[in-house]
């Protein structure tokens, strides 16, 4: 059987720069030895991270229970999540130093000290005691990016109340089944939140959600933006009222390391979203050792990473990951392109942004814009750079590392899930070199390979579906209420052996043993026998110089199994004709090969995506074989997409 065919390659390799690696906190020396330790004794390995990096109020009696495919970590530990973003760091010099710089979408400026945020913590932890919500419960948080939200998920933690949070763009039905699967007692809320000039309410759609859904029992609303909203007495409070009258005085729980910390709900390829579990210690580990190593946090460092906190990346490296090692981490509320082009790079200026961590979507975005927007702002104080939640196209990578890293950051290409709670493959900056486009080795104390359908590793540089061989501390620890979907999503890919996850992405790695991520495994097409990743087809296309973006869906063909449809956006504007057509499919042969020149292609002005910035493929693959639209479309950011996509068709 043939392995997914690798036909992108990729030559430019780029050094940690001498300067950078000098001050790296993992340097090339530190970096080898934990890798060595790692391989050979990852728990030794995650055991002495645990220590170095987490304060735990009583020890672990062991490493690992591993019943494949259920985990526990640092079992018999006892410790807290908001203790190790706030209190540890309150006995010296961090005690005053801002723990959140947050901006509204209209430019309104909040900063929160470690001391006032820790307060603020407190505080809300104990309205949420005085709501009845006890250790255990679960807390859905459906709110804007505000300071609100940091607060109530550290507030869950430090009583010990898994919280749940949905992002803000989900519409109503989508709150109410996370709300009901995750058998909440309370929602956390706000009136509504800026997007884009614009109140986008918020309450509205909590009592829509929760309307006959008995579990919940109270709701706290955040006044953001002031629109009015109904308040059904004896149900729903004002945060700011609540708040006024709680005690500062909220000792931490000390919770045992497998303690439930939250639920996030991801969708699957089929069937009702997944309320993916993370738990404590082990998840606490993770991110915390992660985020010093790969993202080098420093205490001089502004850090920000553009990710909603409603997503997974959000979790754990805007809010967990950062504040455990006494980072401050900038919080942005609005739209990216709000009130213009430039707010990011304006954002990074004012606010004198270190290290930024933004995903390939908005690069690409960024890229269509113009060179003139980040070109117009002061951006020498960024030092590092990173991206996450898609393959990025070396062009895009390359355009990264000069237009906004000056040729002087590090970019990090950091490939995890929601599943994984933290990252698994993802270079080192100060002792990996990078090559654009590859997210390249693992972390130390992750044994990742490439696998093929039967289980047996493919020979590089043959591609095949990634699989993850050894348990990690971040890892899941179960889909919530259903052990069995659990176990055959991601443990029963192969039977042998039994405790080798399946990540879903088809990757392949190159004779130097970097790995490259081609994109989930159900967007590989096969044609005319030849397996290729709709990414590479992308990135081709991408690469051309009149293209922002390019997004690639099989559909069935008589002759070649599957014929290659592109939907392509070209820079300025979609009358780009025949002549571009030509260009692209040459592009195409030449990045390639001839099997890989799509059939079709279609231009347009917009691509549909999930508001998390993932172009919705399995929209794209009905569009390109002409069928209606079947199934779940309430992730999609602009419906409106879809009607244009269809015209274009038709015109
Ligand atoms: C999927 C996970 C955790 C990050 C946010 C998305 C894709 C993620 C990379 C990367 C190529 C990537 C994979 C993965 N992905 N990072 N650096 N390079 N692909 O979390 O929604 O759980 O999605 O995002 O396909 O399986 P998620």
């Amino acid at each position: 059987m043939p392995d997914i065919e690798s036909l992108l390659t990729e030559k430019r390799t780029f050094k940690p720069d001498p300067a950078f690696v000098k001050q790296a906190n993992w340097n090339r020396r530190k970096a080898a030895e934990l890798r060595e330790l790692g391989e050979k004794h990852p728990k030794r390995f995650w055991a002495k991270m645990a220590k170095e990096n987490v304060t735990w109020f009583s020890p672990w009696k062991k490493v690992l229970d591993w019943k494949p495919p259920f985990a526990k970590w640092f079992v018999g530990a006892k410790t807290n999540v908001s203790y190790n973003c706030l209190d540890r760091h309150l006995d010296g010099p961090r005690r005053n130093k801002a723990a959140i710089i947050w901006e509204g979408e209209p430019g309104d400026v909040r900063t929160l000290t470690f001391a006032q945020l820790h307060r603020e913590v407190c505080k809300f932890a104990n309205v949420l005691k005085s709501q009845g919500v006890k250790k255990g419960d679960r807390v859905a948080l459906y709110m804007p990016m505000i300071p609100e939200l940091a607060i109530a998920m550290l507030a869950c933690t430090r009583i010990g109340a898994p919280h749940n949070i949905v992002f803000g763009g989900f519409s109503a039905e989508a709150l109410r089944d996370r709300i009901e699967d995750a058998g909440a007692v309370a929602v956390v809320t706000a009136d509504a939140g800026w997007r884009r000039g614009k109140p986008l309410p918020l309450k509205d759609a909590v009592d829509n959600a929760i309307e006959g859904v008995e579990s919940v029992r109270s709701v706290v609303v955040v006044k953001r933006c002031g629109p009015e909203v109904p308040m059904r007495a004896g149900r729903d409070h004002w945060w700011h009222e609540l708040m006024a009258d709680a005690s500062a005085k909220c000792p931490p729980a000390k919770l045992d390391a497998e303690h439930p910390l939250f639920i996030l709900y991801t969708s699957g390829t089929t069937g009702k979203p997944k309320g993916i579990l993370h738990t404590t210690g082990g998840y606490l580990t993770h991110v915390t050792t992660t985020a010093k190593a790969i993202f080098d946090l420093k205490d001089e460092d502004v850090y920000w990473c553009t990710a909603d906190i409603g997503w997974i990346t959000g979790h754990s490296y805007v809010v967990y990951g950062i504040l455990a090692n006494g980072t401050t981490s900038l919080m942005y509320e609005g739209a990216p392109t709000t009130p213009g082009p430039d707010r990011f790079w304006d954002i990074i200026e004012r606010h004198g942004v270190s290290i930024f961590y933004t995903a390939p979507t908005a690069i690409r975005t960024f890229i269509r814009l113009g060179d003139e927007h980040p070109k117009s702002h002061d951006l020498t104080s960024l030092r590092l750079l990173g991206t996450v939640g898609e393959p990025i196209n070396p062009e895009a990578w390359m355009w990264y590392h000069r237009v906004i890293g000056g040729k002087r950051c590090p970019i990090v290409d950091t490939w995890w899930q929601t599943e994984t709670g933290g990252i698994m493959i993802t270079p080192l900056p100060g002792a990996v070199d990078t090559k654009p486009g590859s997210a390249t080795l693992t972390f130390p104390g992750v044994k990742a390979a490439i696998l093929s359908e039967e289980g047996n590793v493919v020979k590089p540089p043959n591609g095949g579906l990634l699989a993850i061989q050894q348990p990690w501390p971040g890892m899941l620890r179960g889909i919530w209420g259903d052990p069995k979907r659990y176990r055959e999503t991601y443990w029963s890919k192969w039977k042998n052996p039994k405790d080798t996850y399946f990540a879903g992405d088809g990757a392949h790695k190159d004779k130097q043993g970097y790995f490259w991520i081609m994109g989930r495994v159900d967007d590989v097409m096969n044609v005319s026998g030849h397996r290729i990743g709709t990414m590479e087809v992308e990135s081709a296309l991408v690469s051309h110089a009149k293209v922002a973006e390019a997004a690639v869906v099989g559909r069935p063909d008589e002759i070649t199994g599957t014929a290659i449809v592109a939907f392509v956006t070209p820079i300025g504007g979609t009358e780009a004709g025949d002549t571009l057509v030509a260009e692209l499919r040459r592009q195409v042969t030449k990045e390639i090969g001839a099997m890989a020149k799509p059939a079709d292609i279609r231009f347009t002005d917009a691509l549909p995506k999930t508001r998390s910035g993932k172009i919705m493929r399995r929209l794209l693959r009905d569009i390109a074989s002409g069928k209606e639209t079947a199934g779940d479309t309430s992730t999609l950011e602009d419906l409106s997409v879809l009607a244009k996509l269809r015209e274009s068709d038709e015109g």
